[in-house]
């Protein structure tokens, strides 16, 4: 079994460096995933309300043998629920689904800054924090300026900042700002959605001289960014080995080789995005 190296967060909680992307896996086959990715070591787990599988990640915990204070559970607020009633409502939904007591990472989704009722929301997320049904709190899809507006209003920073983040999007200013405010990155979408970045000849011929698959080679220079991937996969192998790259180390000329390649998003832009 893979141990994961774990991360500690800015209101002192810990996070492995590494997790598993849960989205578009359907009720039954995220609870098989959930349970057998605990079994093989996954201690993070990824959801949200709108991937419509917080039942059957649930059930994976439940399953899974895993004693719960050593699994990390993250949901998200989806955007038709911003707002502090609809929040407060939203997560107890979420929290019934999942059939947990306490939430590890609550997320709001997305900011929806044309809403812009994303503060409401993140107040019922400290009053929530503060009844012990969320242990951490954190955003997704966050721009530096709606973080700061954030710690502006309500005096509290997020402890993540979820964001599309692979070599096709390596968000610098961002991760930097994280860095300065202590903020934990994660990064969704982490191999590119299985883009053609697995096949690209330098990441191929990496991975070839460390004896790694080129997915290693992406997770590794995340965990070296000092981001925190979540992959999804649905495949067993590729699960097992997506967790495995705490044993090999890149080079400051091999991360600079897997980053330099034309930018650009593969998902919404947090300044336009709307997602309810
Ligand atoms: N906060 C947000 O707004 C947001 C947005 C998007 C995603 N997310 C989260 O981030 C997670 C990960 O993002 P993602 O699912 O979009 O993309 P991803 O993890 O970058 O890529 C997933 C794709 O890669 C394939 N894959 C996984 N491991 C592989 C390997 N070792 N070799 C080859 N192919 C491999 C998977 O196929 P198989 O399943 O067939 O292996 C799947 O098609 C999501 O599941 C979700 O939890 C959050």
């Amino acid at each position: 079994m893979t141990t994961v190296p774990q991360r500690t967060l800015n209101d002192g909680r810990t996070m492995p460096a590494l997790g598993l992307g849960t989205y578009p896996l359907p009720d039954g086959v995220a609870e098989e995933a959930v349970a057998d990715a605990l079994g093989t070591g996954y201690r993070l787990i990824d959801t949200a309300a709108n991937y419509g599988n917080e039942t059957g990640v649930g059930r994976g915990v439940a399953r899974s043998g895993v004693a719960r204070e050593d699994i990390r559970v993250t949901t998200k607020l989806p955007g038709r629920h911003h707002g502090y009633e609809e929040t407060l409502a939203s997560f107890e939904e979420s929290r019934a689904r999942l059939g947990l007591e306490y939430v590890d990472l609550y997320l709001i989704h997305w900011p929806l800054p044309r809403q812009d009722r994303y503060v409401d929301s993140w107040r019922a997320m400290l009053k929530l924090r503060d009844d012990g049904l969320i242990r951490s709190v954190g955003v997704s899809n966050f721009t530096q300026e709606q973080i700061e507006r954030l710690e502006l209003e309500t005096g509290v920073l997020p402890a993540v900042n979820q964001i599309e983040l692979h070599p096709l999007l390596a968000q610098p200013e961002l991760r930097e700002f994280h860095t300065a405010k202590d903020i934990i990155t994660q990064s969704w979408s982490p191999l590119g959605r299985g883009s053609s970045l697995l096949d690209d000849p330098g990441v191929t011929a990496l991975a070839e001289s460390h004896g790694v698959t080129p997915a290693q080679v992406i997770l590794r220079w995340h965990v070296q960014l000092g981001a925190v991937p979540i992959p999804k996969s649905g495949d067993p192998q590729r699960r097992r080995s997506n967790l495995d790259v705490f044993g090999f180390t890149l080079t400051p000329d091999e991360l600079a080789l897997v980053s330099a390649r034309p930018q650009r998003r593969l998902g919404g832009d947090p300044e336009h995005h709307e997602e309810f």
